[in-house]
């Protein structure tokens, strides 16, 4: 427990200055930059919205951490806000002089950031961007672009199927997560143009809270009832669209409806072996977490991060320096790539009935 008592290194401090409340081991009684410790405190949003915060961001981070040496605390908010800002304090007071949040809405992703600003802490958006916030760097994927490949995918598939004036239903994520906002973005650009071109038709369009897996299987049951002949779906994440496909399934429709998805998890990938997703989106959350872990790491160390882009945060009415990387749309031609990329493994995928599922799409 009492590791690490004295900082490994006094130099390289934040030039933020005003560093305060070190309320950990015997630093508090030292004054000034020469107390605080080298940390990086992580809080990840839940292990139920998507499988990536468990099984993909914790692993890869903890790993980049790991190898650089430095010291780290990652922890998980499971969905809870008030949880989140209580792991917040605690992370503080307990010295940490970096701050990684994923948000589990604006509001509170706000009071955290401001909350470490004021005791000198560094701080980081790792994935979502925390409107009207305050956080030094913003590290996360081209969200519109997530949305595009999910809407371009839903037309491929729709096509393939020669469908003729489809009704689109769509099942978006959270509403309080500026990403949802940018994955709709993404594909109602898409959609829209179809609309419009009277192509497709805008069926049932709904928000899902919190991106609960368990509310999107009622939310789309209803949608099924209100409009039956629904011919696509838009679910904006892999989890949304498996409570689609499962409501499809006790139609007998699952495989006759194309729907997408995103995050590239097993349950995903196994569903598109299956032919009942149309696509998933592949964001590599390796890189993601590796560009998170550098500027993290910079930063308890004192230095200045170098980023390449810069996003305006709409609410704030600021840049924010930032890393945006690239998604991939995956099919059942190219679930092998993730495979490849090491983001799952043959055993965890190719389990049981898609062993021969994966042998015909070339994974071994
Ligand atoms: C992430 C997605 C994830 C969703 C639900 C979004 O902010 O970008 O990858 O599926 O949250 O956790």
């Amino acid at each position: 427990m009492r590791k690490g008592i004295l900082s490994l290194l006094a130099v390289g401090v934040l030039a933020t200055g005003g560093l305060t409340a070190c309320g950990d081991d015997k630093s508090d009684s030292g004054s000034g930059d020469a107390g605080k410790k080298q940390k990086i405190g992580v809080i990840l949003p839940d292990s139920k919205s998507s499988a990536r915060w468990e099984t993909a961001d914790r692993k890869y981070l903890e790993a980049a951490f790991k190898a650089a040496g430095v010291d780290f605390d990652i922890q998980n908010a499971q969905g809870d806000k008030a949880a989140f800002q209580t792991i917040a304090e605690q992370m503080i007071t307990g010295g940490v002089n970096v701050l990684m949040i994923v948000n589990l809405d604006s509001g509170t992703g706000k009071a955290v950031l401001d909350k470490a600003k004021s005791a000198g802490v560094a701080t980081i958006d790792y994935d979502r961007l925390t409107l009207g916030g305050s956080a030094s760097y913003y590290v996360s994927f081209d969200n519109t672009a997530v949305g595009k490949l999910q809407g371009e995918g839903l037309v491929k598939c729709l096509t393939d199927l020669k469908a003729t004036k489809p009704i689109i239903a769509e099942l978006n994520g959270s509403q309080t997560d500026n990403n949802a906002t940018l994955f709709k973005a993404g594909y109602d650009g898409v959609l829209k143009a179809k609309y419009d071109a009277g192509e497709y038709v805008k069926g049932p369009d709904q928000w899902v809270p919190d991106w609960d897996n368990t509310q999107a299987g009622t939310i789309f049951e209803q949608m099924l009832t209100s409009t039956p002949n629904i011919a696509g779906v838009l679910a904006a994440n892999d989890g949304l669209g498996n409570a689609a496909i499962n409501a499809l399934k006790k139609q007998g429709l699952n495989g006759k409806v194309p729907v997408t998805g995103q995050d590239a998890t097993v349950q995903g990938l196994q569903n598109i072996l299956n032919g009942d997703q149309c696509m998933t989106v592949y964001k590599a959350v390796k890189q993601e977490a590796d560009a998170a872990a550098k500027l993290a790491i910079g930063l308890a160390k004192g230095e200045k991060g170098s980023t390449t882009q810069k996003v305006t945060d709409p609410e704030g009415k600021r840049d924010v320096d930032a890393v945006l990387l690239t998604p991939k749309s995956i099919t059942k031609d190219n679930v092998k790539d993730v495979v490849d990329d090491g983001y799952v493994t043959v055993a965890e995928l190719c389990t049981g009935d898609f062993a021969a599922k994966c042998t015909a799409a070339g994974i071994k």
